[in-house]
């Protein structure tokens, strides 16, 4: 099976001791060489968390980006400010910023980062979201399922329900050349992350509550 991608979302859920307990719990972790795993701590602790991880194969992003350069945008995150960190990937259009930001429009911070090809993982409720126009193989582009009904409620969508959405959003990706993994977020968690991964259409799972947890995490990650 081709190697899948397991993004944790830590959001705000822990406090800095939380936070760097599990990040080195992670760094003492050996990884299967068939899963990417890529953590994604509260800004506040990016920079501490990627110092943790950074001689493992556990690439640490960026939760969500305002704008690419430094600008006036109080309280907001750079592309540029994560490369000075060492941090070089960030979560995009995350349905709880798409709720706090009632104008977000991906397309806004994708004409930014994509020249700059600061990599991302798109997140979509709706295939209408998905600027496809915008898209291109020159680097590495993810693209994640989250419907919002699944996120964090405990309940995830049907197999069938991600693969008739995976499967089209395929299709579109094919019929413009384009090679980007599709991952499914929305209550993974250790009994449907096996199922889930092993869709031929999943090209991984974003991962929210359950990535918190270490013991939990680690089952997502071994479940294949
Ligand atoms: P959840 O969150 O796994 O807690 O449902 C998923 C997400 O928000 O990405």
């Amino acid at each position: 099976m081709k190697q899948k991608i397991v993004i944790g979302n830590w959001k705000n859920y822990l406090d800095v001791h939380e936070t760097l307990e599990l990040a080195t719990k992670i760094s003492n972790q050996e990884i299967q060489d068939n899963i990417k795993l890529m953590i994604s701590p509260c800004n506040l602790y990016l920079n501490k968390v990627n110092q943790i991880l950074k001689e493992t194969s556990v690439e640490v992003i960026g939760q969500n980006i305002t704008s690419y350069e430094s600008s006036s945008d109080t309280g907001g995150v750079t592309a540029i400010g994560l490369k000075n960190i060492g941090v070089n990937r960030s979560i995009i259009g995350h349905s709880e910023v798409r709720k706090r930001n009632k104008t977000f429009k991906s397309e806004d911070i994708l004409k930014q980062i994509i020249p700059a090809k600061f990599n991302f993982v798109l997140c979509f409720e709706t295939i209408e979201q998905i600027p496809f126009n915008m898209l291109n193989n020159d680097f590495e582009i993810i693209l994640a399922y989250e419907p919002v009904w699944a996120i964090g409620t405990g309940e995830t969508a049907s197999i069938e329900h991600i693969n008739e959405i995976h499967s089209l959003v395929k299709a579109e990706l094919l019929g413009l050349n384009l090679e980007i993994p599709v991952l499914y977020g929305g209550s993974v968690n250790p009994n449907n992350s096996n199922e889930i991964l092993t869709q031929e259409l999943v090209d991984g799972v974003l991962v929210g509550g359950a990535s918190t947890k270490y013991e939990d995490l680690h089952k997502i990650i071994n479940s294949i």
